[in-house]
Formats: C-alpha cells, sequence, structure tokens
C-alpha cells in the first residue's frame, strides 16, 4: 500500500537546507553509484522511468515547482525505486552549492523553460556562466542530454553549446538526429502531437579547461575538490569585539543597511534590516538577508555578552542558514556597523577570513 505524502516526502525529499553542503550522496543513498541529474523533472515520468530502467545508478532530480514534486513521489512510491531522490531548489544553486566538482556522470534537462521574449533572455539556463558551473560538475567523459521543441531556443543552445571549451557534441553536428529509445515525456508528447519538430542534443564532457571549476563551498571544498573534514556545524562563523562599549547606545540608532559586492562572478547581497534588544540577560537580534546568485537565505545574528566589554556575534538558529561567503559577510558588516557606532570597540576574535573581513570594509553602504 502507498505511503501518505507526509511521508513519501520525508523519504524522496532532500532536506538540502538542514545537511552539510555539498550533500554526501553516497551516505544519502547508502550505496556508491554514479550519479545522475535531471534538471526540470516537470511530472516526474522520465526522472521515474530512468530509475527504473537503471538501477545501478543513483537518480537526482531538480525542480522548482511543489506540485511537480508530488507527483514525483507518487510515481517513485508506485514504482517501488530505492534510487531516485528530489531536490525542491533552483538548479544553479543546488549545482554551486549541493554538488561536488565532477560529481555527475549524466545529466538531462528535457523541455527546458524557453522564455522566448527577448527581455526574459538572461532567464534561460544554459546561458554561459550555467553551462560552466554545470560542466565543472560533470565527471570526464559524463553525457548532457538536451531536449527542446523550441526552434529558437534550440537555435540559441546550439550556439551556447558549441562555443563551450569543456563539451563536445557526441555527433558529426551540433544536434542528434533522435535518441534511440528515448522516453518522450509530457512536453515532448504534446509538441510531437502537434507536429513541432524536437531537437535533441547529446553533447559529452572532454576536457577541464583550467580556471573552469567553479567551488562549491568556499569552506567544505579545497582547491582539489575533494571534502573538508570540518562538518556545516563546526564551521559556524563568528566575532567577538571587545571595548568599553555604551551599552544603551548598541545598535539603539540602527539603521537598514546593504552590502553589494561580486564575488566570483556570483553577485552577492546583503541585507541587515532589523535590530531588536531584549533586556535581561542583554541580547540583540539583527535580522538578515542574503542572496548569492540563485540562493536566498534570511536568518538572524545575535548580539551577546559573553564577558565584561565583549561582545559575541554569532548566527541565531532562525532560518537556518549555512556559512556561505555571503553570511560570513553580514556578521562581518555587523562588526563594521558595531565598530563604526562605537569606535572603542575592536576585534578580539573572528573565523569569517581576511577575504569577507575586507569586502564589509571596503564595500558601499547606500541606506
Ligand atoms: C517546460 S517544463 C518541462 C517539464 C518536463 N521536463 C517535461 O519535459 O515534460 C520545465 C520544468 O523546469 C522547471 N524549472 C524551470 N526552471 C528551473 C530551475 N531554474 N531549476 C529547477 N527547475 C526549473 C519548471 O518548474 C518546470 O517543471
Amino acid at each position: 500500500m502507498a505511503r501518505p505524502l507526509s511521508q513519501q516526502l520525508l523519504h524522496y525529499l532532500v532536506d538540502w537546507r538542514d545537511s552539510p553542503w555539498p550533500i554526501d550522496w553516497e551516505s544519502l543513498f547508502g550505496r556508491s553509484a554514479p550519479l545522475s541529474l535531471e534538471i526540470g523533472f516537470g511530472n516526474g515520468a522520465f526522472l521515474a522511468s530512468q530509475a527504473r530502467s537503471r538501477p545501478d545508478r543513483n537518480h537526482i532530480g531538480i525542480e522548482l515547482s511543489w506540485s511537480a514534486a508530488t507527483r514525483l513521489f507518487q510515481r517513485l512510491e508506485k514504482a517501488q525505486v530505492e534510487n531516485a531522490r528530489a531536490l525542491l531548489i533552483d538548479a544553479e544553486a543546488a549545482l554551486q552549492h549541493l554538488f561536488l566538482p565532477e560529481s555527475l556522470t549524466e545529466v538531462f534537462a528535457n523541455h527546458p523553460c524557453p522564455w522566448p521574449k527577448a527581455r526574459h533572455g538572461e532567464r534561460r539556463l544554459f546561458a554561459s556562466p550555467f553551462l560552466d558551473l554545470l560542466a565543472s560538475r560533470m565527471r570526464l567523459g559524463s553525457r548532457l542530454t538536451v531536449v527542446t521543441d523550441h526552434a529558437e531556443y534550440a537555435q540559441w543552445l546550439g550556439e551556447m553549446l558549441e562555443g563551450h571549451p569543456a563539451l563536445t557534441s557526441c555527433h558529426p553536428g551540433i544536434e542528434a538526429p533522435e535518441i534511440p529509445g528515448r522516453q518522450p515525456t509530457k512536453y515532448q508528447r504534446k509538441a510531437m502531437a502537434e507536429g513541432i519538430p524536437i531537437h535533441y542534443f547529446e553533447w559529452t564532457k572532454q576536457a577541464e579547461p583550467e580556471g573552469l571549476i567553479v567551488p562549491a563551498h568556499r569552506d567544505q571544498v579545497d582547491g582539489s575538490g575533494s571534502r573538508d573534514a570540518r562538518t556545516w556545524h563546526d564551521s559556524m562563523p563568528t566575532i567577538s569585539l571587545r571595548g568599553d562599549y555604551d551599552r544603551k547606545l548598541l545598535l539603539a540608532d540602527f539603521q537598514p543597511l546593504t552590502l553589494r559586492e561580486t564575488v566570483d562572478n556570483i553577485e552577492i547581497a546583503v541585507r541587515l534590516s532589523g535590530a531588536f534588544r531584549r533586556e535581561e540577560p542583554p541580547m540583540w537580534l539583527v535580522e538578515c538577508f542574503v542572496s548569492e546568485g540563485k540562493l536566498r537565505q534570511e536568518f538572524a545574528i545575535m548580539v551577546i555578552e559573553r564577558k565584561a566589554n565583549e561582545l559575541f556575534l554569532k548566527l541565531s538558529g532562525l532560518g537556518r542558514p549555512h556559512p556561505t561567503f555571503g553570511v560570513k559577510l553580514a556578521i562581518a558588516g555587523l562588526g563594521r556597523v558595531l565598530m563604526e557606532s562605537d569606535p572603542k570597540l575592536t576585534i578580539v576574535h573572528e573565523n569569517l577570513g581576511a577575504e569577507a573581513l575586507a569586502t564589509a570594509c571596503k564595500s558601499e553602504v547606500p541606506c
């Protein structure tokens, strides 16, 4: 008998917010197996059928739509397959933070949204920064399959792929004539019924050009792409400030502030939006919003008095933030606000790193 949705959800949906990043897929699946990814799995039929017909692989699907995910869970439950899981997150944020470089054996994208209007062009997946990121997550020799029924998108995608230094077509031309044995997806069947031609792209990663690897997570992946022994929990960013500050004035006239920076080609925006004070024992809570590329995190920073004349800034549990560069920048930014409002305060300890501190100091602060 099929389990209720609440139990399917616990089983098939990856709790990426509460897991260490990048995700350890082998422990999640309980086995070591090649990793196959489908981006935008829609009604889940293709992913469920891949999981059934390729039991030797671990299959991950990425979606933005919750209702799509529930349809996938029902299919997986019905097919009784154990080798598939879903991520509800933007594909770019997932590839950036949840997958190690060179971890994917196979990638599918079936009928990605074509965004036909010129003003929406930058929303298209597979524009060159995304392709660089995706290629960095693919193993050498792995295959990328993209299928579309949108002629103009196909033309554009062909140009993106052709110019890419790491990817090579598996066929003499840019497009494959067809893919024998392929199961058509819902969008593909609809297009075929209307007589619309289908465009197939099968490309393989044949090179690892220098500079293409984009770090998954600055704290957890070293230059070689291996997992750092530190876990999410023991690498929580903190900063301690010491000085003869006036407690009553601390953050009393706090003004919302925004920091903006581009680091490793990723646009980062940090917003410290409000400060709240508790009297006894004294404690301040500062609301934060951080966006890094497609990843958004909302959380709070606590300011507590640990010793006489010493303030300790750390993440509160609210929002379950991950210690990304942007989150460190938020703590460094708050440290800067405190030191600017009371020049007697100085840093006595921090684990944010020189780059976050320097970026917080040089960043423009428009209020
Ligand atoms: C046109 S539908 C195609 C669905 C299915 N692959 C098919 O062929 O029937 C595109 C799907 O991609 C998902 N999607 C769009 N942008 C995405 C993104 N940035 N990350 C993850 N999924 C995305 C949408 O929610 C939608 O379900």
